[in-house]
């Protein structure tokens, strides 16, 4: 999916009409129906079945001849990178590190002004793609937040104190865009590149599609509804064929507060957490419109997938209403065999939903594809325990909402009012490259089976989400009915249950494919490599005690999607996250990201000694440079 842009055009009409292939899961689909299996005894309450797939109940003897190119790396919990033997590592670029040769470099006591802030890569690196033209290439990466503690660690209570340290704390959000050179064995940014840009909490963007212009995104600043500065909260990523970049708002809420402590919160902000209280960046200290009491509508005008041309430095990023509000962690598109336009989009929220997108205009191989994510139609899942599932349409009919702007705005409201499924946290979905299927790494949701959503909707156990309390997390996949994205019917199954067999005999050790040395906990960022590998990547508990002992420092693994087999190829240094993952164009090396090593004061990876912790990307190559996935 990275790569589309690179795909001749053969490879890319094969990709978007995969061959017919019967694969395990259809054999384990005929035989689900009628009778569905239980791996380890004593599910958690409520569930009496789980619908996992074959290919996790194939034995582990069988598993013998393998698809991967590695032996497994242990689970390790030492303040630094770890992968296979005949792979090696390095780091391509950091937070801080200026992109033009006018910008400071990282200074360890201030950790940087607002002035170097703007000239360097931002902070807490998440999703990335590789993008091609004209024999260059450019690396586009969310930088997601920061890390107050360390960004301001300069300050007496680690706090920002002025506007100085707001404006840095901004700069430091969105996206970095940077020129990648071949160097040596891998590749180097390049210094100074006309394609060097940084996109911020600042930079002026469009809102477009059907929620443009409407009351509900209105400021003082913007009467038009129509322009917004900034983008935040950059998560997850998506990559179009048109060569299109896709920076998807998660945590938004957590920027906005009031100045007036009798601002009457509504009950729409609450569904998205939005309240009087931020979340410690302090932006509305020095930048009015994050006041909700001042200015009620700014948030409304976050919580959307942005389209960013990253081979046009110029270009105006375009916010895509049409794809919903709400907390964004990726965009997986597809293009459907009709030519529309498919993207999966989980909402990471306890509870929330896994949507998708089917756009209105087909997608034209050598025509203009600009505004294909302008219009079309928003769908959410609804999960039946039978294994099979339907897409809901989210429309003022089945709704009851006066407007599709209303949706586009309200669109946790429109999927509660159809009765979709609540999920444990939709993270990254990928899609297979080579067959319809889809995956979404579901982190984990401590509140199933205890506690409503935010909007109040039950969460049962039971499904897709089969265990109360799950600290742990699942993957689950689905098919379109007849091969077909835009289809509104699905069948499913569970991938893998992310577990701790060595502490738990019952369904909290995990599914089969699960054992003492390939276990894991809360799988987040999710990609396929173009050899049809699927790679999990760990956002999840480090502390390698209790429930998750024996697990370590976050980590990412591979995973044979035909035959549930999955094997530990890398983990991060202390107190980090994996997350981002993409190919350099000949595919030789992997770009990896450490998101907030040290999160807690116990790392000063990747530069050691007394060094302040950093978020960087690490590239990844085999010693004999061949290609990795
Ligand atoms: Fe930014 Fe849901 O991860
Ligand atoms: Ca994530
Ligand atoms: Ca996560
Ligand atoms: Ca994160």
């Amino acid at each position: 999916m990275s790569d589309l842009q690179d795909l001749s055009f053969d490879d890319f009409d094969k990709w978007r009409r995969p061959p017919p292939t019967i694969t395990d899961f259809d054999r384990v689909l005929a035989t689900a129906m009628s009778r569905r299996g239980v791996l380890r005894a004593g599910v958690g309450a409520g569930a009496t079945a789980l619908a996992l797939s074959g290919s996790a109940m194939v034995p582990l003897a069988a598993m013998a001849s393998s698809r991967f190119a590695f032996e497994a790396v242990r689970a390790s919990t030492l303040d630094t990178v770890t992968v296979p033997d005949g792979y090696q590592w390095d780091v391509l670029t950091r937070w801080g590190d200026p992109l033009w040769s006018d910008g400071a470099a990282f200074d360890q006591q201030s950790r940087g002004t607002a002035a170097s802030q703007r000239r360097a890569v931002g902070d807490n690196n998440d999703g990335m793609g590789v993008f091609s033209k004209d024999g260059r290439h450019v690396l586009a990466v969310n930088n997601e937040y920061v890390n107050r503690d360390i960004l301001h660690g300069n300050r007496a209570d680690n706090k920002p104190v002025n506007a100085d340290d707001v404006a840095k704390s901004k700069a430091a959000h969105g996206v970095s865009v940077m020129e990648i050179v071949p160097d040596g064995d891998g590749w180097a940014v390049q210094l100074d590149s006309d394609l060097n840009r940084r996109i911020t909490a600042d930079t002026p963007m469009q809102l477009t599609g059907p929620a443009a212009g409407h009351d509900l995104l209105k400021t003082a600043a913007d009467p038009s509804g129509t322009k917004v500065l900034g983008t935040f909260n950059n998560c997850g990523y998506g990559q179009t064929p048109w060569g299109t970049y896709l920076t998807c708002e998660e945590n938004f809420n957590g920027y906005f507060s009031a100045s007036d402590d009798t601002f009457d919160v509504p009950d729409d902000f609450k569904r998205y957490g939005i309240g009087k209280k931020d979340r410690g960046y302090a932006w509305a200290m020095a930048d009015e419109r994050f006041d909700i009491a001042k200015h009620p509508n700014e948030p409304n005008r976050f919580g959307y997938v942005v389209e960013i041309d990253p081979l046009n430095p110029t270009s105006m990023p375009k916010k895509r209403t049409a794809l919903g509000r709400f907390k964004h962690e990726n965009a997986a598109l597809v293009i459907a065999e009709s030519g529309h336009v498919v993207v999966y989009l989980g909402d990471d929220e306890r509870g929330e939903f896994l949507y998708k997108f089917v756009s209105r205009d087909r997608y034209q191989p050598a025509g203009d594809n600009a505004e294909l994510l302008a219009d079309g139609t928003l769908y959410v899942a609804k999960f039946n325990d039978d294994q099979t599932g339907r897409w809901i349409a989210l429309t003022p009919e089945t709704t009851g909402m006066a407007s599709k702007a209303e949706i586009c705005v309200h669109t946790r409201q429109a999927a509660s009012a159809v009765g979709a499924t609540t999920m444990d946290r939709p993270e990254w979905v990928a899609a297979h490259p080579m067959r319809a299927e889809a995956y979404v790494a579901l982190t984990n949701n401590k509140n199933r089976g205890k506690k409503p959503n935010k909007g109040g909707d039950a969460t049962p156990v039971g499904g897709p989400n089969p265990r109360a309390e799950n600290n742990y997390g699942q993957i689950v996949r689905w098919r379109p009915a007849d091969g077909d994205h835009t289809d509104v019917a699905f069948t499913w199954d569970i991938f893998v249950l992310a577990g701790n067999p060595v502490v738990h005999k019952d369904a909290y050790g995990g599914s089969k494919n699960i054992n003492a040395e390939n276990m894991f906990n809360s799988p987040d960022g999710l990609a396929f490599d173009s050899l049809g590998n699927l790679w999990i990547q760990t956002d999840g508990k480090y502390s390698n005690e209790g429930d998750f002992a024996g697990q370590g420092n976050n980590q990412m693994l591979q995973a044979d999607p035909d035959t549930g087999e999955i094997r530990r190829f890398m983990v991060g240094p202390k107190e980090c996250e994996i997350t981002g993952l993409c190919w350099a164009p000949d595919k030789r090396t992997m770009f990896v990201g450490i998101q907030h090593p040290g999160e807690k004061g116990g790392s000063h990876f990747p530069d050691g000694g007394n060094s302040v912790p950093r978020s960087c990307i690490v590239q990844i190559r085999r010693d004999d440079g061949k290609v990795i996935g």
